[in-house]
């Protein structure tokens, strides 16, 4: 029986938004250190700062994957200061996480995280 939830698989069966944009506003690029997987994930905002459009690649394992999906959809129209934070995206992913399969859920909240801060101090 597959340990994950339906949200976990189906997002990593057919992952949302992935691929690349055409003008990112950010661009990051992070690599998990326990296991060297790496997500890129690019965020394109609207003119009152809101996400207009998000995208991810990467080599993933399914959480990971499945995670970077889900991101993707969650941050649609928020702004840089109201992005989710860890819980909520491992809450939205409904599935018991040990810890080290937690890091892969937040890898690519780490990515959008370094890469929303880099933009912020630009
Ligand atoms: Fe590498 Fe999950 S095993 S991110």
């Amino acid at each position: 029986m597959n340990p994950y939830s339906e949200i976990v698989q189906e997002h990593y069966r057919h992952p949302r938004n992935f691929g690349a944009l055409e003008k990112p506003d950010i661009r990051h690029e992070l690599a998990n250190p326990l296991c060297g997987d790496r997500v890129r994930i690019e965020v394109a905002l609207a003119d009152d700062g809101r996400v207009r459009a998000a995208r991810f690649q990467g080599d993933l394992c399914s959480i990971a994957k499945a995670a970077a999906s889900l991101l993707t959809e969650l941050i649609v129209g928020r702004t840089l200061d109201a992005l989710p934070d860890e819980q909520q995206l491992v809450d939205a992913l409904r599935t018991e996480l040990k810890p080290s399969r937690r890091k892969c859920a937040l890898l690519p909240l780490d990515a959008l995280r370094a890469g929303a801060d880099a933009f912020t101090r630009r």
